[in-house]
């Protein structure tokens, strides 16, 4: 469908444990979606789940429950803008946990029901991927090919965008995700949960001193495993346990939990710095093999400042155009649900009954 006059989307975002509602307009350009963010909020639960360290699948249900209604509410009311008023209710389908999907599906079905607005049914993944498309779209003469990298806590992606509408996926990870494995070291170390920005926020006064293995960096395949590293650290950590016990110091246990600051600050440092080796390598790697003209970088470990920089000065030298979005576009908001659904928009799709609406833990890109 080309959107000859400008339309508003409210999308919602439910996926996991971030209750998120957007209000964008969306008009085409002469080439690209002309889309403007109108208002975006975001009510995180992380204080609920980092009592248990990590995200409690029936506790985010309940808590989206709580708030879905006040922070689509707050969404319109910070424009002004009344629910009858939008065109489309764009909302997450999948992939995610099921009982988080359930609520901000069955909540935007309602809304449809009740104002007999269509759906735009989202594909979380599409929304990290088209992340970086949002505000700075149409200014930016964005060139395709593009090799868009989706680094989150569920996912690894390296796709091949031929152009807006269609692209392909290279190659994903094979065991724990980029962000996995930051929470899995951060839970190793005793840090607080979420773990990867603990991680990057000790490794900055830390050391990239410590060889950890850079998993698959040289395999001529597209897909990663972060699952190794992670074991490799914790395999460091009873290495230094053993050290101290053998020497009578007070045990630093292989939990992580007594080690020296100094200590965390280094193993932090090398541990992000293999991540980032291996996710800035491939997907060099995959420019270069592809004839890339551009590289963009989603999903809440692209909020990871090494990662940013690293591929930023990568694509400099190669000659690449990089596309990130804003920090608080990395992680998980219904701003970027919005901007994909504009692109399904602009590339044709038609918007769907309630009826037609289903969750799907398990969509793939
Ligand atoms: O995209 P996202 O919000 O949720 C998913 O779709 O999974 O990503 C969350 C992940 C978590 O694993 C979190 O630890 C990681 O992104 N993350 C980071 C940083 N900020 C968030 N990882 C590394 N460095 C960061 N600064
Ligand atoms: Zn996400």
């Amino acid at each position: 469908m080309a959107l000859a006059e400008k339309k508003t989307i409210l999308a919602i975002e439910t996926s996991c444990d971030e209750t998120a509602a957007a209000v964008l307009s969306v008009a085409d350009g002469q080439k690209w979606p002309q889309i403007k963010t109108l208002s975006s909020i975001i009510k995180s639960q992380i204080k609920l789940h980092s009592k248990m360290g990590g995200v409690v699948p029936e506790a985010a249900a309940r808590a989206h429950v709580k708030w879905i209604r006040s922070v689509v509410k707050q969404a319109l009311k910070a424009i002004s803008y009344k629910l009858e008023a939008v065109d489309y209710i764009a909302v997450t389908v999948g992939p995610g946990l099921i009982p988080s999907l359930i609520v901000g599906v069955e909540f935007a079905k309602a809304l449809s029901f009740a104002t007999k607005t269509p759906i735009i049914p989202v594909n979380h993944l599409s929304g990290h991927l088209y992340s970086p498309f949002g505000r700075e779209f149409s200014i930016f003469n964005f060139q395709f090919p593009n090799i868009s990298l989706i680094a989150s806590g569920g996912h690894t992606i390296l796709t091949l965008m031929k152009n807006e509408k269609e692209y392909k996926i290279l190659g994903q990870t094979l065991d724990d995700a980029a962000g996995e494995a930051f929470d899995k070291v951060a839970k190793l170390l005793k840090l607080p949960y979420p773990g990867g920005p603990e991680v990057a926020k000790l490794a900055k006064m830390g050391k990239p001193i410590i060889n950890f293995p850079r998993p698959m960096i040289n395999q001529k395949n597209y897909n990663f495993s972060f699952a190794g590293l992670k074991t490799s650290v914790l395999y460091y950590l009873q290495s230094l346990s053993t050290k101290h016990s053998r020497l009578h110091l007070p045990s630093a246990r292989a939990d992580g939990g007594q080690v020296a600051l100094s200590t965390k600050q280094d193993i932090c440092a090398s541990f992000q710095q293999a991540v980032v080796d291996v996710l800035v390598t491939k997907t060099l790697r995959a420019a270069k093999e592809f004839k890339a003209k551009s590289i963009s970088l989603s999903g809440g470990v692209s909020a990871n400042l090494k990662l940013r920089n690293q591929l930023r000065n990568s694509c400099a030298k190669e000659n690449l155009n990089f596309f990130v979005p804003p920090i608080n576009l990395t992680t998980d908001n219904a701003e970027m649900i919005g901007i994909a659904a504009a692109f399904m928009l602009h590339n044709g799709f038609k918007p769907k009954s309630y009826k037609q609406i289903q969750p799907d833990s398990n969509l793939y890109l």
